[in-house]
């Protein structure tokens, strides 16, 4: 058994978002039932290729152990068949512009009449409020949420994140959502309503920065790189480029190479616990009785020269090398590990984080995993569904729909003529 065996999902997602929590609910074990658009699919099918005429690697990376059928729900007939996978389903996912379910007839008290134990779970771009009624894509909710004005060095312009923490973060939240509601069920009987928007998401994962915010009111902020540096602080939580956001000081260091390799960087944490080990390696073991060094405020505005010389250490290791001198005393390191280094890390591979897939038309590829491990619920990664792969096995062993009532939907356009005919 897996966890959420017996859960059946409505999945109405497209782009990354709503995705994301699908497939994870998947590789928990529900039945994901992918609902496109016959014909045309979610957009992602189709966006960024790399093979001609396979679906990309943004489509099979974001929908794997999903099974996908296509339906015209704006279709009169359409509608029946939504409403009987409403009737049948416990979860419904999506991740629309809002307001699309209802413009198609599917409002939530609609839903709740069709099915009162369904759950109802969305992702949109911001809660309740002025901007309701956005369209929102990752980057804006990196900006919106707080994470642009918070990242980046001072004298640059606000950043964006490679990690997609408005998409893929959104949809994590939403999945917890979803569990919970689908617990709390077990005891009320009834669905719920369960909505993430990325705005909130977003700020959820930037808490230690509205932290930052109200310790200025009170003094600056020590640990930040500009305090040592005699930089005033401005009224709102500044970006700290790669300082550290906790209690213990650091930052990313050059590793020897450098000059060649953009990623030959380590982060280097100079925890309080472990400084007078820090001052052995690096060959500075006078600073540990050096009052200017020796504790943690006294470091605090001399951080640049505490670095400098770290830096300067670093400079004549690896990156791995400063990890394995590092790592036996207890010295909190990393490497900046590049995506070719982390596809080809054999640790990875072994516990399924980093796992190869193979595909029909693509052949092939590498995908990341599920990266929560559960003991008695392991998942495996099955390729992602062809666009209505499976329109016909569940409009007959899910609905319960006869060889004649199928070809009536196929000849009506209701589902995909050839989606459904190719199984
Ligand atoms: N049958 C018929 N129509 C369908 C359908 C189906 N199976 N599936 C979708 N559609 C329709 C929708 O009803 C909608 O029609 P409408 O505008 O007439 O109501 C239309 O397809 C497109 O939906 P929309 O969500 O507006 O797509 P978009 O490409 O214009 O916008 C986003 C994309 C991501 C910006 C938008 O969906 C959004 O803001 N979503 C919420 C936030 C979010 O998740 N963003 C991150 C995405 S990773």
């Amino acid at each position: 058994m897996k966890a959420l065996e017996g859960v059946r999902i409505l999945d109405m997602t497209h782009v990354q978002s709503g995705p994301t929590c699908t497939q994870l609910l998947a590789w928990f074990g529900a039945d994901v039932i992918k609902v496109e658009r016959p014909g045309v699919g979610d957009a992602t099918r189709g966006q960024l290729r790399d093979v001609p005429d396979a679906d990309s690697l943004y489509f099979t990376m974001l929908n794997h152990n999903k099974r996908s059928m296509t339906l015209n729900t704006k279709d009169e007939k359409g509608k029946e068949v939504f409403t009987r996978l409403i009737e049948t389903c416990d979860v419904m996912v999506e991740n629309f512009a809002p307001g699309a379910l209802d413009r198609m007839g599917f409002s939530w008290e609609r839903i709740q009449e069709i099915n009162p134990r369904m759950i109802y779970a969305s992702v949109k771009g911001f809660g309740p409020g002025p901007y309701s009624e956005c369209k929102v894509y990752e980057n804006v909710a990196q900006c919106a949420g707080g994470a642009a004005s918070t990242t980046g060095f001072l004298d640059g312009p606000p950043l964006v994140t490679g990690a997609q923490i408005g998409d893929s973060g959104t949809g994590l939240h939403l999945a917890l959502g979803i569990v919970t509601a689908l617990y709390q069920r077990e005891h009320s009987g009834r669905g719920q309503r369960v909505l993430a928007s990325m705005q909130d998401g977003v700020l959820n994962l930037c808490r230690v920065k509205l932290r930052d915010q109200q310790r200025l009111a009170h003094g600056p902020l020590k640990e930040y790189s500009q305090f040592g540096e005699g930089i005033p602080f401005a009224d709102a939580t500044p970006r700290a480029g790669n300082d550290s956001g906790g209690g213990q000081p650091g930052r990313i260091l050059k590793c020897k190479g450098w000059e060649q390799d953009a990623n030959a960087y380590t982060y280097f944490i100079t925890q309080a616990a472990v400084w007078e080990k820090i001052c052995d390696v690096i060959g500075r073991p006078e600073w540990k009785e050096d009052p200017d060094f020796a504790t943690p405020p006294a470091r605090l505005p001399r951080l640049n020269e505490v670095f400098e010389a770290i830096e300067h250490w670093t400079m004549t290791k690896t990156k791995y090398e400063v990890m394995e001198i590092c790592n036996p005393l207890d010295i909190p390191v990393g490497p900046i590990l590049s995506m070719q280094e982390l596809s080809e890390e054999p640790s990875l591979r072994e516990t399924g984080t980093i796992v190869e897939v193979d595909h029909p038309t693509r052949g092939k590829y590498l995908t990341v995993g599920n990266p929560v491990k559960l003991s008695d619920s392991p998942s495996e990664v099955s390729r992602s569904p062809l666009l209505g792969e499976h329109t016909r096995e569940i409009l007959q062993d899910v609905l319960g729909y006869s060889e004649e009532e199928v070809s009536g939907l196929r000849e009506a356009g209701a589902v995909g003529r050839e989606d459904c005919a190719t199984t």
